[in-house]
């Protein structure tokens, strides 16, 4: 059999076998089997790196190794465990068990964020950049990646995470411009040094429900860390703290940028105007309507009048 009829078997094989999941859009039958293909070859890459590749010839051994992966992803194992990879903003990242694998929605998120650095560098010339429950660092990699004027501090009160992200500052060379440190939400950055220093703060924080934190897919409730999904019993417990500290860490006129769950951003943008410490509040939706994105402007100081 030639690489396309063995591609063709397995794909008619997998369209009655693999169970797809809505938040990883990136993945069909397709990308999924070249993505697979590759990581038996011996160069993983992830379904998105792979969509525009044509898959190579395999050896013997090598498809006897392909058919492996596929029955480990038939088991439930995230293609993104498998392969080690996952792209975010067009850019190839490790990903594995120590943190939540990066969403494509989450781009939505990531492209805002960038956007926004690059209007604050325009007045401000160099920036400093927070990324707060960076999991495997992709937001704040990306936007030091493609801002070469952003300097970015990751968090996560996960170890786990905080070794991924720095695995991630590695792989893309930018140890001069991202550092990451393990901590509860903003405490790392807890001294004078930090204090109104930060042009940006970005955040994906814990959103979902603890009530639907244990309904989720088992592919993701088995694989992914529940701390990346638990956000308390209203969902908003980490979002409610962010909205209430990052002020004291922004510079005058400095932005507050986090993902919120769908439904949830016509109550979290009350939450923040209500809190009285941002000026400008504003919503971003997705392709369906939700409001997704949520940026808050620092309130400027209202000084006494004597
Ligand atoms: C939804 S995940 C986002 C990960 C990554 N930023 C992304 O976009 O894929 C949320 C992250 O928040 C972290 N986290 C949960 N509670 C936290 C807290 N109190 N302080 C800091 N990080 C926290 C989790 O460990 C997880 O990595």
């Amino acid at each position: 059999m030639n690489k396309s009829e063995l591609f063709k078997s397995i794909s008619n094989d997998l369209k009655n076998r693999l169970h797809l999941l809505e938040d990883k859009p990136e993945e069909t039958i397709e990308t999924t089997l070249k993505a697979l293909w590759f990581t038996a070859a011996g160069f993983p890459v992830s379904a998105e790196g792979a969509r525009k590749l044509s898959i190579p010839d395999l050896t013997d051994k090598q498809i006897k190794n392909l058919h492996q992966l596929i029955e480990i992803r038939l088991n439930n194992t995230p293609l993104a465990h498998i392969t080690k990879r996952q792209n975010f903003m067009g850019i190839e990242l490790l990903s594995d068990k120590r943190a939540l694998i990066p969403r494509k929605e989450t781009e939505l998120l990531g492209r805002k964020a960038l956007e926004l650095s690059n209007r604050i560098v325009k007045s401000r010339g160099k920036i400093n950049v927070i990324d707060v429950c960076c999991g495997s660092g992709n937001l704040g990699v990306a936007i030091a990646h493609y801002n070469t004027n952003c300097h970015v501090f990751a968090t996560d009160i996960s170890q786990e995470a905080v070794e991924l992200t720095q695995d991630n500052i590695n792989l893309l060379n930018l140890n001069q411009r991202v550092q990451v440190k393990q901590g509860d939400l903003l405490s790392v950055f807890e001294t004078d040094e930090y204090y109104e220093k930060t042009d940006l703060i970005i955040c994906n924080p814990p959103y979902i429900l603890s009530s639907k934190v244990q309904k989720m897919d088992s592919e993701i409730a088995s694989n992914e860390p529940v701390l990346a999904f638990d956000g308390g019993m209203l969902g908003i417990k980490i979002i409610q703290k962010l909205i209430s500290e990052a002020p004291k860490y922004l510079t005058i006129d400095g932005w507050l940028i986090f993902e919120v769950g769908a439904g949830q951003g016509s109550f979290i943008a009350q939450l923040c105007e209500r809190s009285q410490l941002y000026q400008q509040i504003e919503s971003v939706s997705d392709d369906s309507g939700n409001t997704r994105v949520i940026l808050a402007q620092k309130a400027k100081p209202v000084y006494s009048q004597s």
